[in-house]
């Protein structure tokens, strides 16, 4: 996600999504924060997993609960949320399953999401890094307090528009990079650029996962969109069909890029239906040899 970067004797600016801004409902200091909190509260509605509740706020439950009745067909709404952050989790225990060697998955701008904790409990021999800014690592820790966290997880705090990701993992390649809720937050042209950077990270054979907004599922929910969008910040990244985002990932470097609407998902892994194809979830895969 990183920019040029200035030398490191330099004050940096931080990056824009980690700026503060105006929080009418209390929510968060910076509009990814806020977003996080709503996310957390969806999941704490449609995912039975204590982790999740744990992970939400009484007031991002209300919220979310507000936000759901602006959404259509109500179940379906509901259930998407729910669908896309558990099978990003499907699609990365998928990809790793033949990776020989040791297995490392980094989420980055983790939020409040339960699923870097569900995948150490699940895989314990897999390492899993979550990443996002300071306040909300802190802040995810300190509502993780009272549990029994396993030894496999670890959390960096940073502001990955100010230092890059290469650096944060001090040049280990990882087996497995998630980014849910990040891409809607960048311009189209930003899209090839952050995939590069994430494509440099990966070992060969390592996939991507991430959600990309598309028109069409967009405009069945245009009102639920708009309110998140009012809370968490401006949605600037949609793609028009479901053969762009594999157009930007071949350009990052990514050969094998398979691109899946919820429903197809919720169906191959048997999670909650009927769900709205709100997004397209994508699975990005690096070469296994170069060239
Ligand atoms: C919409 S939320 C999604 C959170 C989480 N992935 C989820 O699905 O609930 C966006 C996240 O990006 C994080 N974020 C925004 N800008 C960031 C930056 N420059 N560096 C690291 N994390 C950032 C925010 O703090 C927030 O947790």
């Amino acid at each position: 996600m990183t920019k040029q970067q200035p030398p490191d004797d330099q004050p940096q600016k931080p990056s824009e999504t980690a700026l503060p801004s105006e929080d009418p409902l209390y929510l968060g200091r910076t509009a990814g924060q806020r977003g996080a909190e709503i996310l957390a509260g969806i999941r704490a509605l449609v995912l039975n997993s204590p982790t999740a509740r744990t992970l939400s706020k009484p007031r991002g439950r209300v919220i979310a609960q507000m936000m759901m009745t602006l959404l259509p067909h109500n179940t379906a709404g509901l259930n998407f949320l729910g669908v896309r952050t558990s099978s990003m989790a499907e699609l990365v225990k998928v990809a790793i399953q033949d990776m020989a060697g040791p297995t490392t998955i980094v989420e980055v701008a983790a939020g409040f999401s339960p699923r870097g904790l569900e995948l150490a409990f699940e895989l314990p021999e897999v390492q899993v890094i979550e990443v996002d800014l300071p306040d909300v690592v802190q802040d995810k820790r300190r509502r993780l307090r009272a549990l029994d966290l396993p030894p496999n997880i670890t959390w960096k705090e940073a502001d990955l528009g100010q230092v890059t990701l290469a650096s944060l993992l001090e040049g280990q390649q990882v087996s497995a990079i998630v980014a849910e809720g990040l891409l809607p937050y960048f311009e189209p042209d930003d899209h090839v650029r952050i995939g590069k950077g994430f494509f440099d990270n990966l070992l060969p054979g390592g996939v991507f996962v991430a959600d990309y907004l598309w028109v069409e599922g967009f405009e069945q929910a245009k009102d639920g969109a708009r309110f998140f969008s009012r809370q968490a910040g401006q949605i600037k990244g949609m793609v028009e069909s479901e053969e762009r985002p594999k157009e930007i990932l071949a350009k990052a470097g990514f050969q094998s890029v398979d691109v899946y609407r919820p429903s197809e998902l919720a169906e191959r892994f048997d999670l909650p239906r009927p769900v709205l194809d709100f997004e397209l979830i994508v699975a990005a895969h690096k070469p296994v040899k170069a060239g």
